[in-house]
């Protein structure tokens, strides 16, 4: 082999539906790096439990997500898929972290923030989330961690973690990167605000066929008659030309600015790239879906070969911390 492959390790915590935003947002990166990394790709369940109280749910989301990595082209034979959980070191090292950093420390985090913003009375889980992240993180030796705009201060905190137990303890961790798309805009919604599952305003990825159309007809246009030329960039429609249209984009924006194409016939076209898009995201999912062994076995080695790293890395840890074993 040639030069030694950098590690990239990503999670997503489970949160309902897939959809468009979060793919073009996040997980396309995971699947345009995978060629050139060692993969670490993982379902962050134990962060999804900080919210989720109902266990059928936390184990239907926690699939959820394993089959939407899948479908969208994560090959199993270049990333180690797996569950956060089957990795119960990261707990260890989590402990070992929170005797590092300080209450006011993890009092200034966004994310904590803006859950004392919405809950009244937020658990420990939530007030530790940055603390977990970092151990998934730091345990693996990850070197990059594409994530979408709003984890970027847990990847700071990973580093700050990194560099707190490397000046108690001496050299163990290394610090990773993160590797934002700053060119990745933020998706719109159906009613052009951020496409968000809290506004209720989603393409979900892996939509079904009427789900497309209901959603398509659903977007707002102006008054224009069909002879009218139109402006593109003004119209709700072409922006999702923008993501759907591949080749055929630049004959839509003459149609749009010529006239004589009505937002009728806009969305049709619409609908059609869609379903060309989404149609086979979804397909693959379906079958993925029919073999949960194989999906299981999938996350078994994704799991076992995540866990022999860990160990190692923790083994190290504790030996630089003074915690002894005994058997
Ligand atoms: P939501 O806002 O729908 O609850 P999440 O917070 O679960 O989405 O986002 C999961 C990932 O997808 C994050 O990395 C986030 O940056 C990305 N993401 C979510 N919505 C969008 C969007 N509209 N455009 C681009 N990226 C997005
Ligand atoms: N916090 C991330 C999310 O909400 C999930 C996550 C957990 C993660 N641990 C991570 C992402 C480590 C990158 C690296 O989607």
């Amino acid at each position: 082999m040639a030069d030694k492959k950098k590690i990239l390790l990503s999670g997503i915590k489970s949160s309902g539906r897939m959809h468009i935003g979060n793919y073009f947002g996040a997980l396309r990166q995971f699947v345009e790096m995978q060629d050139d990394h060692e993969n670490y790709v993982f379902v962050a369940n134990y962060h999804s439990m900080t919210t989720v109280r109902d266990p059928k749910l936390l184990e239907q989301q926690t699939i959820d997500i394993v089959l939407d990595y899948l479908a969208v082209g994560l090959d199993p034979k270049k990333v180690n898929l797996y569950l956060q959980s089957d990795v119960p070191e990261v707990t260890e090292l989590t402990w070992i972290f929170n005797c590092l950093v300080t209450v006011p420390y993890l009092q200034r985090a966004h994310s904590y923030k803006d859950m004392i913003a919405k809950k009244k009375e937020p658990n420990a889980g939530l007030f530790d989330y940055p603390v977990l992240m970092a151990a998934d993180i730091l345990i693996q030796d990850t070197d990059v961690v594409p994530v979408g705009r709003d984890q970027k201060q847990h990847i700071e905190y990973a580093r700050d973690i990194a560099e707190k137990f490397n000046a108690a303890y001496g050299e163990v961790f290394k610090l990773p990167e993160p590797i934002i798309l700053e060119e990745v805009e933020t998706i719109k919604g159906l009613d052009g605000r951020k496409m968000s599952k809290s506004y209720g305003n989603t393409i979900p990825l892996f939509a079904t066929d009427d789900e497309i159309k209901k959603a398509v007809m659903s977007i707002p246009t102006d008054s224009k008659a069909v002879e009218e030329p139109k402006d593109p960039q003004e119209c709700n429609v072409f922006y999702f030309h923008k993501l759907f249209a591949g080749d055929d984009l630049e004959k839509i924006e003459k149609r749009y600015r010529e006239g004589g194409m009505g937002y009728k016939e806009s969305k049709e076209i619409l609908i059609e790239n869609m379903t060309a898009f989404i149609g086979p995201l979804r397909k693959n999912r379906e079958e993925f879906a029919k073999d949960t062994d194989h999906v299981m076995n999938i996350l078994k080695d994704g799991g076992n070969n995540a866990r022999v790293r860990a160990k190692e890395k923790l083994a190290l840890v504790r030996k630089h911390s003074g915690i002894i074993k005994a058997n």
